[in-house]
C-alpha cells in the first residue's frame, strides 16, 4: 500500500534519510524504531507530503505521490503535540474535518458518533479539551484523524506527552483501535 522506493532526503548537504527502501502492507501496524535523529520524523513527513524526497519515490496505492501536497493524499497524521480546538467540544473537534469537507449532516453524525465510541469517549462528547486528561485528549486527536477514514494513519510519537503508565495503556488502545478500524498505522 505504501512504497518507499530508494528515498534519500538531504537538507542542504546534510543527509537526513539515506536510501530508505521498504514497503508497508494494507492494514499493517508498522513501527519505525531508531535513535534520535536517524530520520523517522522526516520519513513520516515525506509520506504525509510535508517534505519531498531529494531522490527516490513514494507511492501510495501504486501512485507516485512524491510531488502531491498533503491535503491531496489519503493519509492523516497525529503529531506528538496534537492541537485540539480549545473552545470546541469533543464532538465538534471530531466533526470539524467532515464539516469543512461539507459532508452530509446525517453522515457526519454517524461517523463522529462511531469514532467517539471506538475511542471510548461517548460520555465525554460535550466536554471541552481542557476538561480532559492527557490520554483522553490524545484519543480525541485520534478520533479526529480517523473520522475521514484515511487509508493510512501516521503517528509520530503520539504518546510522548503521556506518563509511562498511560503510555503503556494507550499502546494497547492503539492496537485495538487499529484492529477495529482496519486502517494502516505507521508509528
Ligand atoms: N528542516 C531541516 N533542516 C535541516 N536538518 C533537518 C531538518 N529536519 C530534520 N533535520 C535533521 O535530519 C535528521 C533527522 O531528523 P528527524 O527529525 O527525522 O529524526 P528522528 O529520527 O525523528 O529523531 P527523534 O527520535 O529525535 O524524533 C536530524 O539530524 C535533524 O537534525
Ligand atoms: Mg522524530
Amino acid at each position: 500500500m505504501i512504497e518507499i522506493d530508494h528515498v534519500t532526503k538531504r537538507f542542504a548537504d546534510y543527509v537526513a534519510v539515506a536510501d530508505a527502501d521498504f514497503s508497508i502492507a494494507s492494514g499493517e501496524f508498522f513501527s519505525m524504531l531508531g535513535p534520535s535523529g536517524c530520520g523517522k520524523t522526516t520519513t513520516l513527513r515525506m509520506i504525509a507530503g510535508f517534505e519531498s524526497p531529494t531522490e527516490g519515490a513514494i507511492r501510495l496505492e501504486g501512485v507516485d505521490v512524491s510531488r502531491v501536497p498533503p491535503h491531496k493524499r489519503n493519509v492523516n497524521t497525529v503529531f506528538q503535540h496534537y492541537a485540539l480546538f480549545p473552545h470546541m467540544t469533543v464532538w465538534d473537534n471530531v466533526a470539524y474535518g467532515p464539516r469543512s469537507a461539507k459532508k452530509d449532516k446525517a453522515e457526519i453524525k454517524r461517523s463522529v458518533d462511531e469514532l467517539l465510541d471506538i475511542v471510548r469517549l461517548t460520555d465525554f462528547a460535550k466536554r471541552k479539551p481542557g476538561q480532559l486528561s492527557g490520554g483522553q485528549q490524545q484519543r480525541v486527536a485520534l478520533a479526529r484523524a480517523l473520522v475521514n477514514y484515511p487509508s493510512a494513519l501516521l503517528l509520530d510519537e503520539p504518546l510522548g506527552a503521556l506518563d509511562l503508565k498511560l503510555r503503556h495503556a494507550m499502546q494497547f488502545e492503539l492496537k485495538r483501535i487499529q484492529r477495529e478500524v482496519g486502517i494502516t498505522f505507521i508509528y
